[in-house]
C-alpha cells in the first residue's frame, strides 16, 4: 500500500444563517456591494455555546458513516483549525474523545485558510510511510468568534462550518502530490494580533479580531495561487486539461475565477460554495468537496486540484485522483 486515497467525505454547517440583508442592519454595507466584491450571499454562524469540535463531530460522523467505517477503524486524527475550542487539549483530542477512539495519534494543525491542505498533506505522508492506515482529516472553524461584527471590511466575509474526509491506505494513487508553502514576512497583512502570549490583555478584554489589508491580500492571493497551479502541474507532468474539477479555498469568487482562468477551466468545472458558506477558512475545501461529491458532480476517478491561500501567509495545493 504505497498511497492514500479519499475514501469518504462529510460536512456540517450550523443551522443559523446570516444573510447579507442581516448584515445591512448591522454595519454600513449593502447586499449589492458584498455580492459584487466577494460573491457571498449568506453564511452560517455557530450558536452561542456551539464550538468548533461540535461542528467537527457532525462532519466526522458523516464521513465515517459514508464510508461504512466505525470510529475504531481510525488510527490518526489530523484537525485543521484557527479557532480551537480551548488552548488545550487540542481539538483533535477533544474530537477523539467524542468519537470514543483511544490511543491513536491526534493533533491540530494551524495554517489558517490553508489548514486543510496542510492536514491532508501531513496525513498522506503518515499513510505513505506506513505510520497510519486510516486517518480522519478535519477542517473546522467558528470564525464568527474572531470576527469584529462592527468592522464592515471583514465581517461580511467569514462563516462557520466543518468538513471531513477519511483518508485510507491504497494500492492506487489517490493523493498524487501536495505542495506546501509559507512566508511569515506577510504576517501583518492578515492577522488576529493577540493571543495567549502576545497581548493577552486584548484576548482577555474580548478585543482579539481578524484584521486584514484586503486589497493587498487579494493581489497576493491571485498571484500566489497562479504560481501554485503551475508548480502542481509541473510536478505531476500533467497538462491543465487533465484537471476535471478545481476545488478551491472559498474566500472570494473573483480570486476563484482568476485561478480557474489560469487553468482554462470553465466555471462549471469549479466547485463554488462561497456564495452560501462565506469564507470558512480551514473548513472551506472539505465542505466544498463534500457538497460536490454528495450532489453527484465529483465522481470516482475524477482529477481534482485543491488549492488554498491564507494568513501567515500560507499557501498550498493537493492533486487528487478521487
Ligand atoms: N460594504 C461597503 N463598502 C465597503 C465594505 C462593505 N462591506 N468593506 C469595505 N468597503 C469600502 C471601503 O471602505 C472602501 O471605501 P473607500 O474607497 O471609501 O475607502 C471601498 O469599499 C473599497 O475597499 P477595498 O478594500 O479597496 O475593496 P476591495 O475591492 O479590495 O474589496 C475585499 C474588499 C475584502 C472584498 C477584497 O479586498 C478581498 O476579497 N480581499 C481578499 C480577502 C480574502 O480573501 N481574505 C482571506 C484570504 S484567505
Amino acid at each position: 500500500m504505497k498511497f492514500s486515497r479519499i475514501a469518504s467525505t462529510g460536512g456540517y454547517l450550523p443551522e443559523k444563517i446570516l444573510t447579507n440583508a442581516d448584515l445591512e442592519r448591522m454595519v454600513d454595507t449593502t447586499d449589492a456591494w458584498i455580492r459584487e466584491r466577494t460573491g457571498i450571499e449568506k453564511r452560517h454562524v455557530a450558536l452561542d455555546g456551539q464550538t468548533t469540535v461540535d461542528l467537527a463531530e457532525q462532519a466526522a460522523r458523516q464521513a465515517l458513516a459514508d464510508g461504512g467505517f466505525s470510529p475504531g477503524d481510525i488510527d490518526l486524527i489530523v484537525f485543521a483549525t484557527t479557532t480551537p475550542d480551548r488552548v488545550f487539549p487540542s481539538c483533535a483530542c477533544l474530537l477523539q474523545q467524542r468519537l470514543d477512539i483511544h490511543g491513536c495519534a491526534a493533533f491540530d494543525i494551524q495554517a489558517v485558510c490553508t489548514g486543510f491542505v496542510y492536514a491532508l498533506s501531513v496525513a498522506d505522508k503518515f499513510i505513505r510511510t506506513g505510520a497510519a492506515r486510516r486517518a480522519l482529516v478535519i477542517g473546522a472553524e467558528t470564525l464568527s468568534r474572531i470576527v469584529d461584527w462592527s468592522d464592515r471590511s471583514t465581517c461580511v466575509l467569514f462563516g462557520d462550518g466543518a468538513g471531513a474526509v477519511v483518508l485510507e491506505a491504497s494500492d492506487e494513487a489517490g493523493i498524487l502530490s501536495s505542495h506546501l508553502h509559507a512566508d511569515g514576512q506577510y504576517e501583518s497583512l492578515l492577522t488576529v494580533p493577540a493571543g495567549v502570549s502576545d497581548h493577552p490583555e486584548r484576548l482577555r478584554a474580548g478585543d482579539a479580531f481578524i484584521e486584514m489589508k484586503g486589497n493587498e491580500v487579494f493581489k497576493m492571493a491571485v498571484n500566489t495561487l497562479g504560481r501554485i497551479v503551475d508548480e502542481t502541474l509541473d510536478a505531476s507532468g500533467l497538462d491543465k486539461s487533465a484537471i476535471d474539477w478545481l476545488v478551491p479555498h472559498q474566500a472570494n469568487t473573483r480570486i476563484i475565477a482568476a485561478t480557474a482562468r489560469k487553468l482554462d477551466l470553465p466555471m462549471e468545472r469549479v466547485v463554488v460554495t462561497v456564495d452560501r458558506h462565506g469564507n470558512t477558512s480551514a473548513a472551506s475545501i472539505p465542505l466544498a468537496l463534500d457538497v460536490a461529491v454528495r450532489d453527484g458532480r465529483i465522481r470516482r476517478g475524477d482529477m481534482l486540484l485543491m488549492e488554498a491561500f491564507g494568513g501567515g501567509f500560507t499557501w498550498g495545493s493537493v492533486l487528487v485522483r478521487f
